[in-house]
């Protein structure tokens, strides 16, 4: 009898530790069940409003058939028919979705600090790893979104104190995406510059902006490569009107993979020896999305090669806007306008970067770059 009732509470006790064991490695800030803050940075595969704040700018996504699939069929400035990879990576991280727009924050006055430790994006539609790529549109490159980052980090510590922000900092993740407008801009200026050269320039600009983000408390860091954005639908359409072949355009996936390769160089080399602390999970983008493309079937996709709005040949020679074309079953399209991947698509790239194998996301995933302490 005695045994028996001994046997209770340590069964309660028990399964309650490995409840809370689970939460406390998940979730590790100090006050209980508050999960540390999520900042996001990169281009239009991230954005999730920014560039609606900027009257001025070119890459814009703040009108429909855009958002189509959104809660309550709202356009937000999102390049996608719904939520996209920040709203779903978000997702994976309890969130409701991707935490907003940095500059939609500012507007908040008093509930500012109440939002800002949950997170920020910072990610702008048109943005690069180099100032240059994108300056024609008016968006906000990446050295700006980590000063914007570095006001955030003022902030929190105006709220919490500074020994308090740096623990906060250490188990915040950084989730970047961005590097494709740079390919883009190599392009279209015709540039004479060796491929080897310029993917120097592009990983060293990485370095250093992954250095200062370190320098600012920095240390976990999910890091998205370039996809193969010579399959774009944008891009099947100039290989078809200059070259008259159908297919992707070769020499800008070959630099695609050239920057994984020298960006997976980085990350395992210099930057984890010289920076104590540096975790970081480097998601394949190349082959997440080029498998789909082989094998459209297989991941439940009709339509690899055409975007699902827009106008023309491959409804890519033209920009999604209200009076665009729309596929009817967005789910089995990989592309929803001539640059950007539908919600579905979405969707899977950050289920693949959250749980995905080393193949796909290396050394560690997402859920274990959290994890780790
Ligand atoms: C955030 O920090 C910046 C820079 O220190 C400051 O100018 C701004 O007023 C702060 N914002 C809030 C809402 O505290
Ligand atoms: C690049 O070359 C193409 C084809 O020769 C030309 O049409 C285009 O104007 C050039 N672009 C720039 C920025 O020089
Ligand atoms: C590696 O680090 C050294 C020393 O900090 C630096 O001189 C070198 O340029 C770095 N290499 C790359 C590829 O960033
Ligand atoms: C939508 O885009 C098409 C093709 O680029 C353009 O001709 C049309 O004027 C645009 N419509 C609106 C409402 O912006």
């Amino acid at each position: 009898m005695a045994n028996i009732i001994h046997n209770i509470p340590a069964l309660v006790c028990l399964f309650i530790s490995i409840i809370s064991g689970t939460y406390a490695t998940f979730y590790s800030t100090s006050p209980v069940g508050t999960p540390p803050p999520i900042f996001i940075l990169g281009d239009s595969t991230a954005d999730v409003g920014t560039n609606s704040h900027l009257p001025l700018s070119l890459a814009r996504a703040d009108f429909p058939h855009n958002g189509i699939d959104f809660p309550h069929s709202r356009p937000t400035g999102r390049f996608s028919n719904g939520y996209n990879s920040a709203d779903f990576i978000g997702r994976k991280f309890g969130l409701k979705r991707s935490p907003p727009p940095f500059l939609s924050l500012l507007t908040l006055g008093s509930r500012f600090k109440k939002h800002i430790l949950k997170g920020a994006n910072f990610a702008s539609g048109g943005a690069g790893l180099l100032d240059v790529t994108g300056s024609n549109f008016i968006v906000v490159p990446l050295s700006d979104q980590i000063s914007q980052f570095s006001t955030v980090r003022d902030n929190l510590t105006a709220l919490i104190g500074s020994d308090a922000t740096d623990t906060l900092l250490s188990k915040s993740l950084f989730f970047i995406s961005i590097g494709s407008n740079d390919v883009f801009g190599y392009f279209k200026t015709n540039s004479t510059m060796p491929p080897d050269q310029f993917i120097s320039i592009l990983v060293s600009s990485y370095s250093d902006h992954i250095t200062t983000l370190y320098n600012l408390g920095a240390r976990k860091f999910g890091i998205i490569s370039i996809p193969p954005v010579g399959c774009c639908p944008s891009i099947r359409v100039i290989q078809k009107v200059i070259n008259g072949v159908d297919g992707c355009f070769d020499p800008m996936n070959d630099l695609a993979l050239a920057f994984h390769s020298a960006l997976d160089t980085l990350l395992a080399g210099n930057l984890s020896t010289g920076l104590p602390g540096f975790k970081y999970s480097l998601g394949n983008a190349y082959r997440m999305t080029i498998d789909v493309i082989s094998n459209p079937r297989a991941f439940g996709f009709d339509n690899v090669d055409s975007a699902c709005c827009g106008w023309g040949y491959l409804n890519a020679q033209g920009n999604c806007n209200q009076t665009a074309s729309v596929c009817p079953d967005r789910r089995k399209y990989l592309f929803w306008d001539m640059f950007h991947p539908t919600k579905k698509a979405s969707s899977l790239a950050a289920e693949t970067l959250y749980s995905g194998p080393p193949y796909y996301v290396s050394p560690i995933n997402f859920a274990q770059l959290a994890n780790n302490n």
